[in-house]
């Protein structure tokens, strides 16, 4: 499937009901030819006005995140586990992330990132299993990858959490700014 042939079936889904509650599907933003690909869990209130991802709160920590290590919005590429907000914000359940995800998955195969950036637990536990975030958070991980055969997956506390624990928040920075090794690294590897 296409670029825009994708973008065409996300924009008309309505395959679980959180197409009901939505202003806008929220496909995701950035670079189609992106070596990173950031992966939140669902829109807020924000994101669904606008129809853009992590353009919140949180959105704005994200950006400045990618700024410090030098790259901007435009060069990766954000998207969600759901492509629709819950209502209140609250979890994406198991049977609206499975009809979401064959959506992510054309995303990941038309772009073929070279890292995956999971942002919080959710969207951990969709790539990697049996690890939790607080032991495993900074840490490159390959796994069964989406357009490889293993992938290199970094996950990261959830900007959300960053905005009122500032002990994570410096967490998070310190963990964003392996990014580029971990790119440099990628690029060696045979
Ligand atoms: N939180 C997310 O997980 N995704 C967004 O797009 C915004 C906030």
């Amino acid at each position: 499937m296409l670029k825009d042939e994708l973008l065409d079936k996300i924009g008309d889904c309505r395959l679980c009901g959180l197409c009901e509650g939505r202003t806008n599907v929220v496909p995701g933003d950035g670079s189609w030819e992106a070596d990173i690909f950031f992966v939140g869990e669902g829109p807020g209130k924000d994101e669904d006005l606008q129809g853009k991802p992590f353009v919140g709160a949180a959105g704005r920590l994200l950006t400045e995140m990618i700024e410090s290590i030098g790259m901007s919005r435009d060069e990766v590429f954000i998207t969600n586990v759901v492509k629709c907000r819950p209502p209140s914000n609250r979890d994406p359940l198991p049977e609206e992330v499975k009809s979401c995800w064959p959506y992510l998955e054309h995303q990941i195969k038309i772009i073929k990132p070279k890292l995956i950036v999971t942002l919080g637990r959710h969207s951990m536990a969709r790539f990697l299993s049996g690890v939790k975030i607080s032991e495993v958070h900074g840490q490159p991980k390959r796994a069964e990858g989406i357009w490889q055969d293993r992938q290199v997956f970094l996950p990261l506390y959830h900007p959300a959490v960053a905005l009122y624990d500032s002990r994570k928040k410096s967490v998070l920075f310190k963990d964003f700014a392996k990014i580029p090794l971990i790119l440099k690294k990628i690029d060696e590897s045979p």
